[in-house]
């Protein structure tokens, strides 16, 4: 979208501005749209599962603005020559439980034909217009909150070339097809100033984007990163998705890391997310209150990573 000019319209409340999650449109005085899309490649094998990863993975930039899902259409590119129908069937059965946990209906979708696999959706959630959360109002004493342990990529990856054990791939699956619902419910009780989901540019690329909206900056602290079980084993060993080391070229020039952070790891905190959890930026009363509440709910991975700074040389710094 960067070379073309900015749309503007009165009931345009959130568009393309700051690499936020999703567009906002106002249509009336309680009442906005949150609209998104979004589609990925197999990360697993199963075609019900990945239908399900794929699903939470869309419907998790409504969250990320404080929205509720309530429509969704689904996006398939299909390989129909050298992949039986049975497959499509199930990737749609997975995204289908998805969206109806999530509360949301399924409208349609669009199917091409297509070498390689693809699965997604586009969807519409609604949100009172002065709740929207964006990525750009964190204010300095706010503390970090990341609600999801990371590493699925490097686990994907491990994966991918057989050598994941079964039950580290097993709680990375957990956590990429479990929706943000109960973390974006929560967030909205305590008055959030930015939130965002971390995705494909890792923790520290859309870390980066939150702080550039807000003009401040972060620190992290690495021992509070809650990370999966094996994503350090397999990092040491070079499992890790191509994407982690575009990420760590794109951002890391304004990234400060510090030798705490062993050499093998640090590539964890580019690593590209599936289905990531948010990123929550909120003072630091509300903060543990919020903390509490999702320990509460069953979330026992959320943990306050950071904190937001004044501006200084480097956007992020991780100590
Ligand atoms: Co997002
Ligand atoms: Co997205
Ligand atoms: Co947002």
């Amino acid at each position: 979208m960067r070379p073309l000019p900015l749309e503007k319209h009165l009931n345009l409340l959130v568009g393309t501005e700051t690499a936020d999650d999703a567009g906002v449109y106002q249509i009336s005085e309680q009442m906005a749209l949150v609209q998104t899309v979004d589609f990925i490649t197999p990360i697993v094998d199963d075609p019900y599962l990945f239908g399900q990863i794929a699903a939470a993975n869309s419907l998790s930039d409504v969250y990320a603005m404080g929205g509720k899902p309530l429509t969704a259409l689904n996006v398939v590119g299909f390989p129909r020559l050298s992949l039986n129908l049975s497959v499509l069937t199930e990737i749609l059965r997975g995204g289908l439980d998805k969206i109806h946990e999530a509360g949301a209906v399924v409208l349609g979708g669009h199917t091409v034909d297509d070498a390689e696999l693809k699965y997604g959706l586009a969807v519409t959630g609604t949100v009172h217009p002065k709740k929207i959360v964006t990525n750009k109002g964190a204010e300095k004493g706010d503390v970090l909150i990341l609600t999801k342990s990371l590493g699925t990529g490097i686990i994907s990856t491990a994966n991918k070339a057989g050598m994941a054990d079964a039950g580290f791939l097993q709680r990375a699956i957990d956590s990429m097809v479990r929706l943000n619902d109960i973390a974006s419910e929560a967030m909205n009780k305590w008055g959030p100033h930015a939130c965002t989901d971390i995705t494909g540019f890792g923790l520290l690329g859309h870390a980066a984007e939150m702080a550039k909206g807000c003009g401040l900056s972060f620190r992290f602290f690495y021992s509070d990163l809650p990370i999966l079980a094996g994503t350090k084993e397999y990092a040491a060993q070079g499992m890790v998705p191509g994407g982690a080391y575009c990420n760590q070229d794109h951002f890391g020039p304004e990234i400060f890391i510090s030798a705490k952070v062993p050499e093998a790891e640090r590539i964890i905190l580019f690593d590209p997310q599936t289905s990531g959890g948010l990123l929550i930026a909120l003072p630091r009363s509300p903060g543990e209150k919020l903390l509490g509440n999702l320990q509460a709910k069953g979330i026992q991975e959320a943990s306050i990573i950071g904190e937001v700074i004044q501006r200084e040389k480097n956007l992020i710094s991780v100590e």
